[in-house]
């Protein structure tokens, strides 16, 4: 059989589909007391009341989870740097810190794993946030003393680099919301910092392109950033409240992702940020990192002023949410997996898709639903490089705490030994990479009520 082709009893996946999953540093290493987010934590802002603490401790027990990656049969590992355990004060680069970052990295190789590295995922060094943060015109130069850093000690081992982390969700929920460190609510905050990413991405791309020009496989490095793509919808209701809500969405588009995208296709910066041309940000991708959980619709609701009056968390009657109140909307994927290819032309990884899922029972579903939506794009011609399903464990979910769930192998935060319980799904996934396939056999398997949105029956 072709390899990608759609039979009725096998979705098959290209050779050399990476099968990976995702963390992030700040969310599961633990003792990351360096950093904005751990001071933020300790003044009592956090959701179910816990701080990141020990998080997984994923920072002494990685061996343990790589080799549980390995039985798992999984291909490839998402994990991020933190900037504020290489650099905690200002100038003091901590050599023993690379050095155990060096020990993960090499553990993953011995492994056999595909690496995709993350630089930036939110979280500063306290005394960068002290400054002003990504305001202070001095911040862009220090990302790239410590990515320069990191580049030249870890550089020979990501397959895939990642600049950063959906960078407009701090730009917005951080500046323009309020809800994430350090909690302004301001138009020119929000532009300011946008404009200071996108600067600090063009510039980390060509850091990394004149360091390392070549992956670990010989071809050229390949670097993107992971952009949230929520589906952003207006909820359509009857008179002004329809209008404002299908101004809003666009806005809200623009805000979210299409300003960052236009600057990064374009060379000229939106008109959502302003500012002056940046130097060199034309085309600097070599692949588009696409994290992607859910549809959001927009709902006008005249009680939330703080929220520009518009509620985001209402889903229509008969939609499925997740534990965050997430719909779930596959299609979603597919849709927007074809609007980053229509605009970029380059290769796509899928570099987040997940659920916040306690018991497992919506999760098997929503990962068989969603491949079936990336395998729909691979079908129609669309060169999809990997799926790094998020997460590969639990972790601190930020505002949320330990409360929301996302991984694929469970641990109570509470449980003095941290025990790494595999849940259903953990082997689901298992199983599809080792087929490099999503079989009819595993879908009635494991998720029986999606035989027939799977293969379209
Ligand atoms: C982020 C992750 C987060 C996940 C689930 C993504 O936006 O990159 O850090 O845990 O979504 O909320």
């Amino acid at each position: 059989m072709k390899c990608n082709a759609f039979s009725k009893d096998s979705l098959n996946f290209p050779d050399n589909f990476i099968w990976g999953t995702s963390t992030a540093g700040h969310q599961v290493e633990g003792g990351n007391e360096f950093s904005d987010w751990w001071a933020w934590e300790h003044e009592g802002l956090i959701e179910d009341g816990t701080v990141s603490g020990r998080a997984m401790d994923y920072w002494n027990r990685h061996e343990e989870d790589h080799a549980l990656m390995a039985k798992l049969a999984y291909k490839g590992f998402r994990l991020g740097i933190e900037w504020a355990r290489v650099e905690p004060q200002k100038d003091r680069f901590d050599c023993d810190v690379v050095e155990h970052y060096r020990r993960i990295l090499q553990s993953l190789r011995k492994h056999g794993f595909k690496i995709c590295l993350t630089l930036h995922h939110w979280v500063l060094p306290r005394w960068v946030a002290e400054q002003g943060d990504w305001l202070n015109p001095d911040t862009v130069d220090h990302f790239m003393r410590y990515a320069k850093f990191v580049i030249n000690e870890l550089g020979t081992f990501p397959d895939y680099w990642v600049t950063m982390n959906e960078p407009m969700v701090p730009a917005i929920m951080g500046n323009l919301l309020g809800k994430f460190p350090p909690q302004r609510r301001s138009i020119r905050a929000y532009r300011a910092v946008s404009r200071a990413y996108l600067r600090a991405h063009a510039r980390t791309y060509h850091l990394i392109h004149k360091m390392h020009p070549l992956a670990p496989d010989g071809n050229p490095s390949r670097v993107g950033v992971a952009m949230a793509y929520p589906w952003i919808e207006p909820w359509n209701s009857p008179g002004p409240a329809g209008w404002y809500e299908r101004f809003t969405a666009s806005i809200a588009r623009r805000v979210a992702f299409e300003g960052w995208d236009h600057t990064i296709s374009t060379g000229k910066p939106h008109w959502i940020h302003g500012g002056p041309a940046i130097a060199d940000i034309k085309n600097s991708y070599d692949y588009c990192g696409i994290n992607y959980y859910t549809r959001v619709s927009l709902k006008y609701d005249q009680r939330r002023r703080e929220q520009y009056w518009i509620d985001d968390t209402k889903a229509a009657p008969g939609i499925d949410v997740t534990q965050m109140g997430w719909q779930i909307y596959p299609e979603g994927l597919y849709r927007t997996i074809r609007s980053v290819w229509k605009l970029f032309g380059k290769p796509i990884l899928i570099t987040e898709n997940g659920i916040a899922d306690d018991t497992d029972r919506q999760r098997p579903r929503y990962i068989v639903e969603h491949l079936a939506q990336v395998h729909r794009a691979i079908r129609e011609g669309i060169p999809i490089l990997g799926y790094f399903h998020w997460s590969f464990i639990d972790n601190f979910e930020w505002r949320e705490g330990f409360a929301k769930r996302f991984g694929l192998i469970a641990v109570q935060h509470d449980d003095p030994d941290l025990t790494r319980a595999p849940r259903r799904s953990a082997y689901l996934y298992s199983d599809i990479a080792q087929k490099n396939a999503v079989t009819r056999e595993t879908v009635e398997t494991y998720a029986p009520e999606a035989v027939a949105t799977v293969f379209g029956d």
